[in-house]
């Protein structure tokens, strides 16, 4: 009975719907299960901190993915979103790749739908694609070479000045990878709904009010919160960042997960979440944050749900992946 309802669950919701007993100490459960299963759990800056403090890793999507192509555990559970997992599974074809919510998307993946990213990419056909790893499987078998937003200056730069290339899904990464490089690259039109919410206004009020706050933001940001930021990075880089700097306040454009870990390692400096342009709490990513340790438990314990996919899209798009990652290798990245 309870595995028919796990599979309703599942199908309806992506997820199960089971009554977990409150007493239970999910992390003591949870470190029983990755012995009892040779299980990682590889979690992104952007999960609630209690997955954040049970992960065996926790990074930036190109540290998650070079951790998923080199771990020699049975099983990986993604506490991250859909693109993250897939990607650990056309690394990993013959492992268990879970993901505590199969609803755990990404309006920026969203915003490329491989069909129509097909008919813009057949009307320019000696360009390159490079193409944000924040993209379905299908996009990554359009690709020629895939990267992250800590990779990709060094990428777009490994290719000749004159090589012409389509950047996508993200445009905002893309405008500012142009302005770096001096490239022209043909753009697609999509974006990230956490990162276009930051309101330059209170961002600009902020900065008046803490003039020795540094302003750090992630290059997913529209431009002209790009404009006045001190430092512009990745996850990882902005933690670094914060960490290496002596400046003790932090104005922090990027979804607010990441604040664990920069509290964590820097606990006598102040980090400021930047100001969405209206009331809500849009800077957390409502993706990102359907994991919780309660559907990390339960995933665990019954393996699902659990990444499948097409094997003919598994090698095409593992194509572009490997490419990132010798190159990223080669450079020391
Ligand atoms: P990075 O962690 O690679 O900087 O990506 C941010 C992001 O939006 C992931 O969804
Ligand atoms: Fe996607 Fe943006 Fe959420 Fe990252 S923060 S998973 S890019 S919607």
């Amino acid at each position: 009975m309870e595995d028919i309802n796990i599979q309703n669950s599942i199908v309806e919701k992506g997820f199960f719907d089971i009554a977990i007993d409150p007493s239970l100490d999910l992390f003591f459960e949870i470190e029983k299960l990755k012995k009892q299963k040779n299980a990682i759990i590889l979690a992104h800056y952007y999960q609630e901190p209690d997955i954040q403090d049970i992960a065996d890793y926790i990074g930036d999507s190109l540290g998650l993915a070079q951790q998923a192509a080199k771990t020699n555990a049975d099983m990986i559970v993604f506490a991250g979103v859909h693109f993250m997992a897939e990607t650990a599974k056309i690394l990993n074809p013959k492992k268990k790749v879970i993901l505590p919510d199969l609803k755990a998307g990404c309006s920026l993946s969203d915003s490329a739908p491989p069909d129509l990213f097909k008919v813009f990419k057949n009307k320019h056909p000696n360009h390159t694609v490079i193409t944000y790893i924040n993209c379905s499987s299908g996009m990554k078998a359009l690709s020629d070479i895939i990267c992250t937003s800590s990779n990709a200056r060094q990428i777009v730069e490994s290719l000749p000045e004159d090589q012409p290339i389509i950047f996508a899904p993200d445009k905002n990464l893309g405008a500012y990878i142009n302005k770096v490089t001096g490239r022209n690259m043909l753009l697609w039109n999509g974006a990230c709904m956490v990162h276009e919410i930051f309101s330059l206004e209170k961002i600009t009020k902020l900065k008046i009010r803490y003039p020795d706050a540094k302003f750090i933001a992630h290059p997913e940001c529209e431009e002209p919160v790009l404009a006045i930021a001190d430092y512009i990075g990745s996850t990882t880089g902005l933690l670094k960042y914060s960490e290496q700097s002596t400046s003790k306040i932090f104005i922090v454009a990027t979804e607010t997960g990441i604040l664990h870990q920069m509290q964590k390692a820097s606990p006598d400096k102040t980090f400021i979440p930047a100001p969405p342009n209206n009331s809500c709490a849009c800077n957390n990513c409502p993706y990102m944050k359907l994991n919780t340790l309660e559907k990390l438990y339960i995933s665990m314990k019954y393996e699902l749900p659990e990444i499948t996919m097409n094997e003919e899209i598994r090698l095409v798009a593992k194509k572009p992946i490997d490419k990132m990652l010798e190159i990223s290798h080669a450079l020391g990245l």
